[in-house]
């Protein structure tokens, strides 16, 4: 299969794997002026007529004929393809092979694929949504009604009904869709070598990736069937990747252009959304199932730096569940876990309580700790004699993790009263675990506007990350604290192309932007060449670096002025010791 190289990336590899260099691992060079000359590798003889020309790094043999630049003498010398000797060049000088070009084969290929089942799932939805409005649904709609979903709800998220295993796939290969495309798109699956409706008799959920596509359908059962699951999901596609959804993040987009969103709520499954949007939580998504992955918690904090876990009680307190909330903990999101009534799910809070019942429990919700702790309790009870050692050692351990010194101390005291312990030996106790974090000095943070330099850093890593530049694949844009909201639009459509596993195209953005839209073009421009090579890399680590300390900054700033505003000196307190830390975070 041909393979194409981008003709910037083969540039920088020519550049590294200077010709002098590579030949010379071969065959060994005598410098004539500015030639340098061997014996022919490629033919015998004693005379060297075999000539490397350094200033335009090609090779040249006045003996035999051949001549070629650094890939073609590799290619020759380890009697490889062209692609091959790419690789060999690349991984000489460390450098990372390129994800595949858009002008390569399979990738125009893959592309192909994916638009077929994405329109495959979209004509899907339509027909699910034509059978629940088509008269012929009676069970789905008294199902709806049953759950209280307004009809408006139901348009929202675009509800739907199967009515059987034959009308799907018969619907689609009417419609000229090949079978292996309609495979392919996981609606419907195979028995005894026919094509039948994968979500059968079922309501259907369509789940919607951020651009509006639908990627996947989740169907429930309306009734109760002993040997069938509950929920169904349509199956991993070149399209869904459950890793990497979260279900409602659509509506979730939609709502971020209209208002400021400070928080997410997290909840567990598809009617916890759709009754919480109902009831005016708009700001909600469903992990769809338990356990969080880090993707989803990037996801998440590209909207919020605050996530509301709203799991029911016993499903949030497993460890997969707790595991989750530690990695979006440590993506960077503030996790609050909302306690909930016994045995209820936010659905049926809300049908139960309506939303001031909810936002009661949302008033209530906890850091995570305290949380963790709570699971502790239930494990082991401290009340217990036999059982407070372990319950103690549990919570030694939970605190141990708690990043700030001032964050200890409360939650160690409160060890200390729930199992009549002194506060002092609890924290000998502490100190004797491993990885206990060393004291530190208060020092004085000097405060200095750099807006511009924010600005700038901002701009030339949204630049190379649009530009696709090798450097910017792997970084995890998500993290990085942009403001403006152009560079948040601009940061929202890169992440999605790359969600989808492609890559941005600079002269898309104007789909989403003004022609004249001066933060735009300043952004454009620097794709002049500013990003290129070593240079364009290094600048956009330092970038990394200034954006990561203005973030810490920014919350200097704003503890510095908490503190400024409280009396209570035990506060004020735990606010010093945090500000030090920080300070010394920024120092180095
Ligand atoms: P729940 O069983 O708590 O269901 O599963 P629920 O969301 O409260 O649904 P209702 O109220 O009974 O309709 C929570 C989530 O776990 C996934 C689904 O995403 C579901 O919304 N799940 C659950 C499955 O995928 N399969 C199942 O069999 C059950
Ligand atoms: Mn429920």
């Amino acid at each position: 299969m041909a393979r194409t190289y981008h003709p910037e990336f083969m540039q920088e590899l020519k550049q590294r794997n200077n010709i002098v260099d590579v030949v010379s691992g071969y065959v060994s060079l005598d410098r004539k002026g500015d030639n340098f000359w061997a014996c022919c590798p490629f033919h015998h003889e004693k005379t060297p007529s075999f000539s490397v020309n350094q200033t335009d790094q090609f090779y040249h043999c006045f003996g035999c004929g051949v001549s070629g630049d650094v890939v073609k003498f590799v290619q020759n010398m380890e009697n490889v393809d062209f692609p091959d000797a790419v690789k060999i060049l690349a991984g000489r000088v460390g450098m990372k092979l390129p994800d595949e070009d858009f002008s390569d084969e399979r990738t125009v290929a893959l592309k192909k694929k994916r638009d077929a089942v994405l329109k495959i799932l979209k004509d899907t939805a339509r027909f699910y949504w034509d059978n629940l409005n088509g008269g012929n649904a009676d069970a789905h709609i008294a199902y709806i009604l049953e759950r209280k979903m307004t009809s408006s709800t139901v348009k929202k998220f675009g509800i739907g009904a199967s009515l059987d295993f034959q009308s799907l796939p018969q619907y689609l290969l009417d419609k000229g869709y090949s079978r292996q495309d309609i495979l392919d798109s996981g609606v419907c699956s195979e028995h005894k070598g026919r094509l039948i409706d994968f979500e059968a008799g079922r309501l259907i959920y369509p789940i919607i990736n951020a651009f509006g596509d639908v990627v996947a359908f989740g169907g429930r059962l309306m009734e109760k069937k002993p040997d069938f699951a509950k929920y169904k999901n349509t199956r991993e596609t070149i399209v869904f990747n459950k890793r990497k959804t979260l279900y409602n993040v659509n509506l979730l987009k939609k709502l971020r252009k209209e208002q400021t969103i400070s928080s997410v709520i997290m909840t567990e499954g598809y009617m916890d959304v759709i009754s919480l949007y109902q009831a005016g939580f708009k700001n909600v998504v469903a992990s769809m199932g338990t356990s969080l992955t880090q993707e989803q918690a990037r996801l998440v904090k590209r909207y919020a730096n605050l996530c509301y876990i709203s799991y029911d009680g016993d499903s949030a307190g497993q460890h997969a569940a707790i595991r989750g909330l530690e990695i979006m903990q440590s993506e960077g999101v503030n996790v609050k876990v909302v306690p909930l009534p016994e045995g209820l799910d936010p659905d049926d809070v809300c049908k139960k309580f309506g939303a001031e019942g909810y936002q009661d429990c949302l008033d209530k919700a906890k850091p995570l700790v305290d949380f963790k702790i709570t699971v502790a309790a239930r494990e082991h009870d401290p009340k217990k004699p036999d059982e407070r050692n372990a319950y103690i050692a549990e919570v030694l351990k939970i605190i141990r993790d708690v990043e700030t010194e001032s964050a200890k101390e409360p939650l160690l005291r409160q060890l200390g009263r729930d199992t009549d312990i002194s506060y002092e030996a609890l924290k000998r106790d502490l100190e004797g675990l491993p990885f206990v974090a060393p004291k530190q000095e208060i020092s004085y943070f000097d405060q200095k506007d750099n807006a511009d330099a924010v600005m700038k850093a901002s701009r030339f890593i949204l630049a190379a990350a649009l530009f696709s530049k090798r450097y910017t694949l792997e970084f995890p844009l998500e993290i990085l604290p942009f403001e403006n909201q152009i560079h948040l639009d601009l940061l929202d459509y890169i992440c999605d192309k790359r969600d989808m596993g492609e890559k941005p195209i600079p002269s898309e953005v104007f789909n989403i932007f003004d022609e004249d839209e001066p933060e735009i073009n300043a952004i454009l421009q620097l794709g002049d060449g500013s990003l290129e090579g070593e240079e364009g890399e290094k600048y956009f680590n330092d970038s990394v670096k200034k954006l990561k300390r203005y973030q810490t900054e920014q919350e200097i700033k704003e503890l510095l002025r908490t503190c400024s505003e409280t009396r209570d000196t035990e506060i004020r307190r735990q606010l010093t010791y945090r500000i030090q830390e920080l300070t010394k975070a920024l120092k180095n």
